[in-house]
């Protein structure tokens, strides 16, 4: 049986479009909830391949997704390489903050080791999961990752690494690049335990201006893209640059990922241009999935309507909210599949 992500990533237009919701593992579920407690600390839930396997299957048995997405974080990556992270519930993710003198002090050479526990994950979702449904690995891109590094939390524009970019550049390219190798080694890993593509989280690219948005979001993705792709040429790498607006399409063109995922601001008319050089994934804005009704129906319909009749993998345009009501989820499903189908 085909996995409809894997075609539609090939070319192939599909309608109904395949479909999936970023963060779909964790956030919404009352059963990953029940998990989550067990596991005490999140950390453990991500290095337990038993707990990890279980909270990435938890979305597909409940909504039949198009894909599983490997359950981890983008800051196991940093927390690999040694540094300090913890996560407190109402806050998020806190870090040391990096000091320019602590980048050569990163344990490259030891940090695929340490991230065993989620290829092992990886594969026993494989195992578990249909063969017509795409297992997703995934990773934080290096100018994200390095903007947690250096604040050691999220702030709102994630100032910290824009500072530390423009008052030390050479040093901001070494961690991008130490970022970026040891990132596509865990992707290369993830795809050898069983992902059948990868998607490359650029959360913080949106914040960037032109010169930086080109120095710390294309430069090092360019970098990982080619490293993967000496490995396996034809897996494909979903990149998705939050907020990248204009530079989108810079982005495709430079970086060469296989396909673009689009945050909700993105127009559609704009999204349906950048549909003719790659396929696109998303944009629903997570909040009309919360608010349900006639909001949820009107963004829904527009996006199948615009991006519908060229590749498409129908998506939020950024994580599911954590309040969302599993029934506007069914909703949204619903609404996508009616698509194609003759009542529909
Ligand atoms: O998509 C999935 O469901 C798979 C798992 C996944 C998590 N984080 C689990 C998680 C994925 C793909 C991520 C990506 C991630 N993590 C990003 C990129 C995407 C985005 O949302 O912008 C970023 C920036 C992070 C960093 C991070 N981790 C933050 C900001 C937070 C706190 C707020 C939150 O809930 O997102 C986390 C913690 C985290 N990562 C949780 C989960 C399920 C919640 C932890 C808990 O249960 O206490």
């Amino acid at each position: 049986m085909s996995k409809k992500i894997l075609d539609v990533l090939n070319g192939t237009t599909l309608t109904p479009p395949p479909l999936w919701m970023m963060r779909q593992a964790g956030r919404t579920l009352p059963e990953y909830r029940q998990l989550r407690q067990k596991a005490g600390h999140f950390l453990n839930l991500c290095y337990n391949p038993d707990l990890a396997c279980e909270a990435t299957l938890q979305p597909i048995r409940r909504f039949d997704f198009d894909a599983a997405i490997i359950f981890s974080d983008i800051l196991v990556v940093p927390h690999a390489l040694g540094r300090h992270l913890d996560y407190k519930i109402g806050e998020g993710p806190v870090m040391d903050p990096l000091n320019p003198q602590d980048i050569e002090n990163l344990k490259s050479d030891e940090a695929l080791e340490k991230l065993e526990p989620i290829f092992k994950a990886l594969q026993q979702v494989r195992q578990n999961l249909k063969n017509d449904k795409a297992l997703i690995g995934f990773c934080g891109a290096p100018w994200t990752v390095a903007t947690y590094m250096i604040a050691g939390r999220a702030t709102s524009d994630q100032a910290p690494a824009r500072l530390f970019l423009y008052q030390q550049p050479q040093k901001m390219k070494k961690l991008l690049e130490i970022l970026a190798d040891i990132s596509a080694d865990y992707l290369i890993k993830q795809i050898e335990a069983g992902a059948d593509l990868v998607q490359i989280f650029d959360s913080w690219a949106g914040q960037l201006d032109e010169k930086g948005f080109d120095f710390c979001a294309v430069e090092p993705v360019k970098r990982m893209v080619k490293r993967i792709r000496r490995r396996f040429q034809d897996v494909p790498i979903i990149g998705f640059p939050r907020g990248a607006g204009l530079f989108y399409q810079d982005y495709a063109q430079k970086t060469n990922v296989t396909a673009l995922s689009l945050d909700w601001t993105v127009p559609l008319d704009f999204g349906s241009q950048l549909q003719n050089q790659v396929p696109i994934q998303g944009n629903l804005d997570p909040q009309r999935l919360l608010a349900g009704g006639q909001a949820l129906k009107e963004g829904v319909e527009a996006i199948l309507t615009k991006l519908g009749s060229k590749p498409l993998i129908f998506n939020l345009g950024h994580g599911v909210e954590a309040k969302t009501p599993l029934a506007h989820i069914e909703k949204m499903i619903d609404i996508v599949s009616a698509r194609g189908n003759p009542q529909g």
